[in-house]
Parts: C-alpha cells; structure tokens; sequence
C-alpha cells in the first residue's frame, strides 16, 4: 500500500462517499443508486481497516464499531428501499451526511494523523 503524505485518497473517497449519500434524495433513485453507495462505503471502510491494521491502530476496535454500525444503517435502507418516498430518502440522506460528517472530523482524523506519524517513523 502506498501511503501518501497527505493522505489524498482518505479525503478524496470521503467527498465521493458524500455525493453518493447525496444522490439518494435525487428525483429517480433505483436500486442502482443504493448497491453503488453501499460498494463504495464498503471500499473505504475495509480501506482503512487495513491500515489499521497493518499499523497496529490501538482504537481499533472502536472504529470498527464505528464502521459497522454504518455498513448496517446502509443494509436496512437496501431492505427498504422501493417503499421510500423522496421525503424519507431526503431525511436518510441528511443523517447519513451528518453522521459522516462527524465520523470524519472525529475518529478518522485521528486515525489519518495516526498513519502519517507512522509514515515518518
Ligand atoms: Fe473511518
Ligand atoms: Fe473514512
């Protein structure tokens, strides 16, 4: 793996993950829409998992949580998906932007600190 000094790709799959919450609440929303953001998510997560753990990351457990609660919050939109009026979509892509938000401004910044502290070790 390849760590760049900035990490590039963190933030560069971050913005991308909030364009795909975002297209959710788009006028036509198909199966597509759901499967695309769900594979991506599922990307950068195991993404960072690796570093992790490749790192010897000592949080974790914690954003593993993290991460899997997200993956499951995703899961149950699939399930229900061809029921959701545009008024639902907006509400559930508003909160996965939020909680996304809050995600990258907490536990993965410190974890990006964490892997260019390595790097320079
Ligand atoms: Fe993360
Ligand atoms: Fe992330």
């Amino acid at each position: 793996m390849i760590v760049t000094s900035e990490l590039i790709w963190q933030d560069q799959q971050h913005q991308v993950l909030f364009e795909l919450i975002d297209e959710i609440k788009a006028d036509h929303v198909d199966l597509s829409t759901f499967t695309r953001l769900i594979d991506y998510a599922e990307h950068h997560f195991s993404l960072e998992e690796s570093y992790m753990q490749m790192l010897g990351y000592p949080d974790y457990d914690a954003h593993l949580q993290a991460h899997n609660k997200f993956r499951s919050e995703l899961l149950t939109m699939l399930d229900d998906q061809g029921d959701y009026d545009v008024e639902l979509r907006t509400t559930l892509s508003d909160f996965l932007t939020e909680w996304l938000k809050r995600h990258i401004y907490g536990v993965d910044k410190k974890l990006e600190v964490f892997i260019m502290q390595s790097e320079r070790k």
